[in-house]
Protein backbone atom coordinates (compact mmCIF):
# COMPACT_ATOMS: atom_id res chain seq x y z
CA UNK A 1 0.00 0.00 0.00
CA UNK A 2 0.91 3.14 -1.14
CA UNK A 3 1.44 5.57 1.94
CA UNK A 4 -1.47 8.02 2.21
CA UNK A 5 0.52 10.88 1.76
CA UNK A 6 0.42 12.61 5.11
CA UNK A 7 -1.69 16.36 6.21
CA UNK A 8 0.54 18.15 8.71
CA UNK A 9 -0.94 20.76 9.91
CA UNK A 10 0.93 23.97 9.95
CA UNK A 11 3.44 23.91 12.83
CA UNK A 12 2.45 26.94 15.15
CA UNK A 13 6.16 28.49 15.92
CA UNK A 14 6.94 27.91 19.61
CA UNK A 15 5.82 31.15 22.06
CA UNK A 16 9.08 31.75 24.15
CA UNK A 17 7.98 31.87 27.95
CA UNK A 18 7.67 35.11 29.60
CA UNK A 19 9.32 34.89 33.09
CA UNK A 20 6.62 36.31 35.58
CA UNK A 21 6.97 39.73 36.67
CA UNK A 22 7.72 40.18 40.73
CA UNK A 23 4.71 42.08 42.70
CA UNK A 24 5.01 45.71 42.09
CA UNK A 25 5.19 47.17 46.01
CA UNK A 26 2.18 49.16 47.02
CA UNK A 27 3.14 52.60 47.92
CA UNK A 28 2.69 53.37 51.60
CA UNK A 29 -0.55 54.76 51.97
CA UNK A 30 -2.44 52.00 50.16
CA UNK A 31 -0.57 49.80 52.66
CA UNK A 32 -2.07 52.11 55.41
CA UNK A 33 -5.27 52.28 53.89
CA UNK A 34 -5.44 48.13 53.95
CA UNK A 35 -4.07 47.71 57.38
CA UNK A 36 -6.92 50.00 58.32
CA UNK A 37 -9.47 47.88 56.94
CA UNK A 38 -8.33 44.72 58.40
CA UNK A 39 -9.01 46.09 61.69
CA UNK A 40 -5.56 47.05 62.79
CA UNK A 41 -5.80 50.90 62.95
CA UNK A 42 -2.52 53.32 63.87
CA UNK A 43 -3.69 56.52 64.57
CA UNK A 44 -1.56 58.98 66.97
CA UNK A 45 -4.92 58.34 69.74
CA UNK A 46 -4.39 54.89 69.71
CA UNK A 47 -1.18 54.37 69.72
CA UNK A 48 -0.76 56.86 72.77
CA UNK A 49 -3.59 54.62 74.52
CA UNK A 50 -2.11 51.45 73.50
CA UNK A 51 1.16 52.77 74.68
CA UNK A 52 -0.18 53.93 78.04
CA UNK A 53 0.60 51.86 81.17
CA UNK A 54 -2.61 49.53 82.35
CA UNK A 55 -5.04 51.47 84.29
CA UNK A 56 -5.01 54.85 82.73
CA UNK A 57 -7.88 54.63 79.95
CA UNK A 58 -7.96 58.31 79.38
CA UNK A 59 -7.59 58.84 75.60
CA UNK A 60 -6.35 62.64 75.93
CA UNK A 61 -2.89 63.27 74.86
CA UNK A 62 -2.36 66.15 76.88
CA UNK A 63 -3.82 65.40 80.70
CA UNK A 64 -4.23 61.83 82.05
CA UNK A 65 -6.95 60.89 84.38
CA UNK A 66 -4.94 61.32 87.30
CA UNK A 67 -4.39 65.07 86.04
CA UNK A 68 -8.03 65.93 86.03
CA UNK A 69 -8.67 63.93 89.54
CA UNK A 70 -5.83 66.72 90.99
CA UNK A 71 -7.02 69.63 89.53
CA UNK A 72 -10.52 69.08 90.37
CA UNK A 73 -9.06 67.96 94.47
CA UNK A 74 -7.68 71.73 93.97
CA UNK A 75 -10.40 73.28 93.37
CA UNK A 76 -12.92 71.31 95.86
CA UNK A 77 -9.83 72.44 98.35
CA UNK A 78 -9.62 76.18 97.65
CA UNK A 79 -13.02 76.09 97.59
CA UNK A 80 -13.85 74.48 101.41
CA UNK A 81 -10.62 77.09 101.76
CA UNK A 82 -12.50 79.97 100.78
CA UNK A 83 -15.69 79.24 102.55
CA UNK A 84 -13.49 78.14 106.06
CA UNK A 85 -12.34 82.14 105.43
CA UNK A 86 -15.78 83.82 105.17
CA UNK A 87 -17.48 82.12 108.06
CA UNK A 88 -14.09 83.22 110.07
CA UNK A 89 -15.12 86.86 109.15
CA UNK A 90 -18.53 86.45 110.53
CA UNK A 91 -17.74 84.60 113.50
CA UNK A 92 -14.78 87.23 114.42
CA UNK A 93 -15.81 90.38 112.68
CA UNK A 94 -13.75 94.26 113.02
CA UNK A 95 -14.67 95.99 116.28
CA UNK A 96 -14.36 99.37 115.99
CA UNK A 97 -13.90 100.38 119.84
CA UNK A 98 -14.98 104.48 118.98
CA UNK A 99 -15.35 106.45 122.12
CA UNK A 100 -19.30 107.82 122.93
CA UNK A 101 -20.70 110.70 121.62
CA UNK A 102 -22.34 111.40 124.60
CA UNK A 103 -20.72 112.20 127.64
CA UNK A 104 -21.10 113.63 131.20
CA UNK A 105 -18.04 116.42 132.49
CA UNK A 106 -19.38 116.54 136.15
CA UNK A 107 -21.42 119.48 137.49
CA UNK A 108 -21.40 122.82 136.61
CA UNK A 109 -20.22 124.34 140.51
CA UNK A 110 -17.24 122.09 138.95
CA UNK A 111 -16.22 124.94 136.74
CA UNK A 112 -14.25 128.42 136.94
CA UNK A 113 -15.35 131.20 134.09
CA UNK A 114 -13.36 130.67 131.30
CA UNK A 115 -11.64 127.97 129.14
CA UNK A 116 -11.89 124.37 130.55
CA UNK A 117 -8.47 121.82 129.38
CA UNK A 118 -9.69 119.06 131.25
CA UNK A 119 -11.37 117.13 128.20
CA UNK A 120 -9.05 117.92 125.87
CA UNK A 121 -7.40 115.35 125.27
CA UNK A 122 -9.75 112.54 126.06
CA UNK A 123 -12.88 113.63 124.55
CA UNK A 124 -11.57 116.23 121.93
CA UNK A 125 -13.33 119.46 123.50
CA UNK A 126 -13.07 122.52 125.58
CA UNK A 127 -15.25 123.13 128.03
CA UNK A 128 -16.11 127.20 128.46
CA UNK A 129 -17.96 128.87 131.20
CA UNK A 130 -19.20 132.99 130.38
CA UNK A 131 -20.52 135.47 131.72
CA UNK A 132 -21.67 136.50 128.77
CA UNK A 133 -21.93 134.54 125.63
CA UNK A 134 -21.38 135.76 122.03
CA UNK A 135 -24.43 134.01 120.64
CA UNK A 136 -27.32 134.24 123.39
CA UNK A 137 -25.80 137.31 125.60
CA UNK A 138 -26.67 135.56 128.80
CA UNK A 139 -24.09 133.40 131.34
CA UNK A 140 -23.67 129.72 130.69
CA UNK A 141 -22.16 126.98 129.15
CA UNK A 142 -20.77 125.77 125.84
CA UNK A 143 -18.04 123.13 124.70
CA UNK A 144 -15.63 123.54 121.64
CA UNK A 145 -14.96 120.67 119.22
CA UNK A 146 -10.43 121.12 119.50
CA UNK A 147 -10.30 120.78 115.60
CA UNK A 148 -8.87 123.53 113.42
CA UNK A 149 -11.32 124.24 111.03
CA UNK A 150 -8.00 125.23 108.18
CA UNK A 151 -6.80 121.39 108.50
CA UNK A 152 -7.30 119.79 111.04
CA UNK A 153 -4.47 120.23 113.78
CA UNK A 154 -5.15 120.28 117.39
CA UNK A 155 -4.81 123.74 118.11
CA UNK A 156 -3.58 125.21 121.89
CA UNK A 157 -5.47 127.34 124.90
CA UNK A 158 -2.78 130.10 125.40
CA UNK A 159 -4.49 131.55 128.92
CA UNK A 160 -1.54 134.40 129.07
CA UNK A 161 -3.06 135.47 125.56
CA UNK A 162 -6.50 134.65 126.13
CA UNK A 163 -7.18 132.82 122.64
CA UNK A 164 -6.32 129.73 120.92
CA UNK A 165 -3.84 128.90 118.79
CA UNK A 166 -2.87 126.76 116.11
CA UNK A 167 0.70 125.26 115.82
CA UNK A 168 0.47 123.90 112.39
CA UNK A 169 -0.33 127.43 110.64
CA UNK A 170 -0.61 129.92 112.91
CA UNK A 171 -4.43 130.39 112.71
CA UNK A 172 -6.25 131.93 116.31
CA UNK A 173 -9.40 131.79 117.82
CA UNK A 174 -11.09 133.79 120.39
CA UNK A 175 -12.22 132.22 123.30
CA UNK A 176 -15.96 132.25 121.51
CA UNK A 177 -14.54 130.32 118.57
CA UNK A 178 -14.22 133.12 116.51
CA UNK A 179 -11.45 132.73 113.85
CA UNK A 180 -9.56 136.25 114.00
CA UNK A 181 -6.23 135.72 112.54
CA UNK A 182 -4.11 132.69 110.34
CA UNK A 183 -5.38 130.50 106.84
CA UNK A 184 -8.79 129.13 109.06
CA UNK A 185 -11.42 130.28 107.31
CA UNK A 186 -14.51 130.20 110.06
CA UNK A 187 -14.49 129.64 113.43
CA UNK A 188 -14.39 126.60 115.96
CA UNK A 189 -16.90 124.34 115.42
CA UNK A 190 -19.17 123.96 118.60
CA UNK A 191 -21.20 120.60 120.41
CA UNK A 192 -25.02 119.95 121.83
CA UNK A 193 -24.53 120.61 125.68
CA UNK A 194 -27.27 119.99 128.20
CA UNK A 195 -27.93 118.64 131.75
CA UNK A 196 -28.15 115.10 132.71
CA UNK A 197 -30.31 113.86 134.86
CA UNK A 198 -28.22 113.68 137.60
CA UNK A 199 -27.42 117.35 137.13
CA UNK A 200 -24.19 116.70 135.53
CA UNK A 201 -22.94 118.86 132.10
CA UNK A 202 -24.09 116.59 129.35
CA UNK A 203 -22.08 116.70 125.54
CA UNK A 204 -22.87 115.04 122.77
CA UNK A 205 -20.28 115.39 120.06
CA UNK A 206 -22.90 113.87 117.74
CA UNK A 207 -24.54 117.06 117.10
CA UNK A 208 -22.29 120.28 115.65
CA UNK A 209 -23.19 123.85 115.47
CA UNK A 210 -21.18 126.24 112.52
CA UNK A 211 -21.72 129.83 113.59
CA UNK A 212 -21.31 130.47 110.07
CA UNK A 213 -24.56 128.72 109.29
CA UNK A 214 -26.11 130.72 111.80
CA UNK A 215 -26.45 127.72 114.03
CA UNK A 216 -24.80 129.25 117.45
CA UNK A 217 -28.44 130.56 118.13
CA UNK A 218 -29.62 127.09 118.66
CA UNK A 219 -30.53 126.48 122.08
CA UNK A 220 -28.90 123.05 122.18
CA UNK A 221 -25.47 125.32 121.49
CA UNK A 222 -25.92 126.81 124.78
CA UNK A 223 -26.55 125.78 128.39
CA UNK A 224 -28.10 128.88 130.27
CA UNK A 225 -27.20 128.76 133.84
S1 LIG B 1 -4.47 123.38 110.60
FE1 LIG B 1 -4.69 124.99 111.98
S2 LIG B 1 -3.88 126.68 110.95
FE2 LIG B 1 -3.68 125.06 109.54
Amino acid sequence: MADEPKTHAPETPAVPAVAAKPAAAKPAAILDNDTKLAGRTTSPAARVAKEAPAGEDDSSPLMGRRGWMGLAWGAFTAANAGCLAATGRFMFPNVLNEPPTQFTVGFPADYGVGVDERFKDTRGVWIVRTENDYAHEVPGFYALFSICTHLGCTPNWLSAENKFKCPCHGSGFRPTGINFEGPAPRPLERTRIALAEDGQILIDKGVKFQEELGAWTNPDSFLPL
